[in-house]
């Protein structure tokens, strides 16, 4: 294939991000882990899968960089996944060791990739590997704001009984509790869901969109959710990869937009070849605003315990 993705990680989202690029045939597919014979595991399992799936994808799986070195994306998804009581900022120290050797290796190897961050606490993490890959912003990309919407899409298709496909949603902010789901702005068929829903409907499918992650933890008791965040990390990639420019609700790296600076946070961002190519800016309403700037201070606050930690 011409373009390679190498994905950090062969846990449960990073193997499920592999498979669905493979079986999309996007691109050649390297897994990387620590753990000895895991990747390596998948990778020819995946392969193996490829006669019956019908595509000619290359997929390997390493416990070192080598292979991965000319990636055109790097999605990162090494970390310790959420348990059930733990919170996502709980996570902080462990993933952002991690995070800070793992970029240290994708960087040499791979200079010119594009880095889609997964690892919790997503925002956090995304400021890790801005500081420690040395990139543009514009290469730095959180995953979020996909999932994040697609299970308020969900919800809402769930609930007027229609098509997931007629559903458009808007979710933005901090990948946590404070995140801000914009009803005025999601829509079945290009009708706001605000002409179809009463206020007390729409809070309800908020408050699930809010604690989805939380839901999924406690549904399985081990693990977290993987298949809907390897959908949203892949949605990403291929818009990257064919230079789609779709507008996706992702975590960048702000400086002024919307009144944040100096921020990773999730905001509505064009994805293309170069990754980020333009931060889009829609006018909030007053408790919109409100509440993204509560969720950057939210997030600000976490970048900060992470300093204070080093
Ligand atoms: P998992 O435990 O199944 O997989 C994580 C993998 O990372 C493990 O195989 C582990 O061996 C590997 N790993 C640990 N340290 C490593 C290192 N230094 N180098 C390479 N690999 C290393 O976890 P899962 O479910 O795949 O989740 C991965 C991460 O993604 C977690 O932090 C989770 O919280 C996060 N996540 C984020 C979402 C988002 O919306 N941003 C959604 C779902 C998960
Ligand atoms: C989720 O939202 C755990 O952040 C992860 O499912």
């Amino acid at each position: 294939m011409e373009k390679k993705v190498t994905v950090v990680g062969a846990g449960n989202v990073g193997a499920t991000a592999a498979q669905r690029l493979a079986e999309k045939q996007l691109c050649d597919v390297v897994l990387v882990d620590i753990a000895e014979g895991l990747p390596q595991g998948k990778a020819l399992d995946l392969a193996e899968a490829a006669p019956i799936e019908k595509h000619d994808v290359y997929l390997a799986g390493t416990n070192d960089y080598a292979e991965t070195a000319g990636s055109d994306i790097v999605i990162i998804t090494a970390g310790i996944p959420r348990k059930p009581g733990m919170s996502r900022d709980d996570l902080l120290k462990t993933n952002s060791d991690i995070m800070k050797t793992v970029v240290g290796n994708v960087a040499e190897k791979s200079p010119d990739a594009i880095l889609i961050i997964v690892s919790n606490p997503l925002d956090a993490m995304c400021h890790v590997a801005y500081e420690a890959s040395g990139f543009e912003k514009n290469r730095v990309i959180g995953m979020a704001g996909v999932l994040d919407s697609a299970r308020f899409r969900t919800f809402i298709a769930r609930e007027l009984n229609v098509s997931v496909e007629n559903t458009h949603a808007f979710v933005l902010g901090g990948h946590g509790d404070t995140m801000v789901p914009l009803p005025r702005f999601s829509t079945v068929a290009g009708i706001p869901i605000t002409e179809l829903l009463s206020g007390d409907r729409i809070e309800a499918l908020v408050d699930r969109t809010r604690k989805g992650g939380a839901e999924i933890v406690s549904l399985l008791k081990t693990g977290s959710a993987f298949y809907a965040p390897a959908s949203a990390a892949v949605e990403m990639a291929e818009s990257i990869l064919k230079d789609k420019k779709k507008i996706l609700p992702c975590a960048a790296y702000l400086e002024g937009e919307y009144g944040i600076d100096g921020l990773f946070i999730g905001v509505p961002v064009k994805l293309g070849k170069s990754g980020i190519e333009e931060i889009v800016e829609i006018t909030l309403a007053e408790e919109e605003a409100t509440a993204l700037q509560q969720s950057a201070d939210a997030v600000r606050s976490l970048v900060d315990a992470m300093a204070r930690l080093e």
